[in-house]
């Protein structure tokens, strides 16, 4: 069911779940606004219907720029995320900061740049990338969930706040999904880890193969992401919540 919307703005396009979402949306024949730290034109097929903006989420002026120059929108997806494996102990304060500042406030800033246009309009949807592992503690991933645990508490106060302005949020919470870049790009962050006391060695070792172990037997596909974030944004009468992927559902039940 779709609401008569047709402009959704999309953080994190360069790759994996935004990417494929932005491609989603134009063939569903709404207008987006793709957004990514480098604009790249060659990604999604050109349309009338498309604008590619640069925006870093951790940067006040480039979040500006980007919600001036996109103009009036229906739907945010704050998709844009870094991940993050490693031993507490290991992990710079530094480190846990960048995490927080991509995946947490990257989307509070968003939110707070659409919101006087939501607002004035009295429509709107807000969709907030989140993860599975909020559902169930695992280790190697402390900072990583709390920056996405603290995303969901927000996300969930922030419905209630914005309901009676006619503005829905919703919360799209992914599986394991090693399809995307997000492993090869939490491993280029993780220069931090090697640095691990010994005492982690063999367990972080075994902890690493068991998710491994666990991605490749049920992982979650790029199209359950979109699939949900499609739903999250035009089914006015979907959970808060949508787990997406079979071990996410699985989690979730
Ligand atoms: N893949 C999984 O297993 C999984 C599971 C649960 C949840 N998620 C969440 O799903 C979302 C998308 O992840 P993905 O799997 O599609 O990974 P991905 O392929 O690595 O995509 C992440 C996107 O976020 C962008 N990004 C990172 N930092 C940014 C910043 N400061 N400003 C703007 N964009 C930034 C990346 O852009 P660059 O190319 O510029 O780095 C990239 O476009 C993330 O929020 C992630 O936490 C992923």
């Amino acid at each position: 069911m779709t609401t008569g919307m047709n402009t959704v703005m999309i953080t994190g396009c360069s790759s994996g779940f935004g990417l494929e979402s932005a491609r989603d949306f134009l063939d569903k024949g709404w207008s987006v606004v793709a957004t990514m730290r480098r604009p790249d034109m060659g990604l999604l097929p050109a349309s009338d219907r498309l604008r590619v903006l640069a925006l870093d989420v951790t940067e006040p002026d480039s979040i500006a720029r980007a919600v001036d120059a996109a103009g009036p929108i229906d739907a945010l997806v704050n998709n844009a995320g870094i991940g993050w494996l490693s031993a507490f102990e290991a992990t710079s304060p530094e480190t846990v900061r960048r995490i927080f500042e991509t995946n947490t406030f990257g989307a509070f800033d968003m939110i707070r740049a659409v919101l006087p246009q939501l607002r004035k309009q009295g429509s709107g949807v807000i969709v907030n990338v989140s993860s599975s592992v909020t559902m169930v503690p695992l280790p190697l991933l402390p900072v990583y969930t709390a920056s996405k645990a603290a995303l969901n508490a927000f996300s969930e106060c922030l419905a209630l706040e914005l309901a009676p302005l006619g503005i829905r949020t919703r919360l799209v919470l992914p599986g394991q999904a090693p399809a995307t870049h997000f492993s090869s790009n939490a491993r280029a962050l993780m220069a931090d880890a090697a640095e691990a006391p010994a005492a982690y060695k063999p367990f972080v070792d075994k902890a690493i193969s068991t998710l491994m172990e666990n991605a490749s037997k049920e992982p979650t596909r790029p199209e359950d992401v979109v699939r949900a974030v499609w739903r999250a944004v035009t089914d006015p009468d979907c959970p808060l919540h949508l787990p997406a992927g079979r071990d996410a559902e699985a989690l979730a039940a």
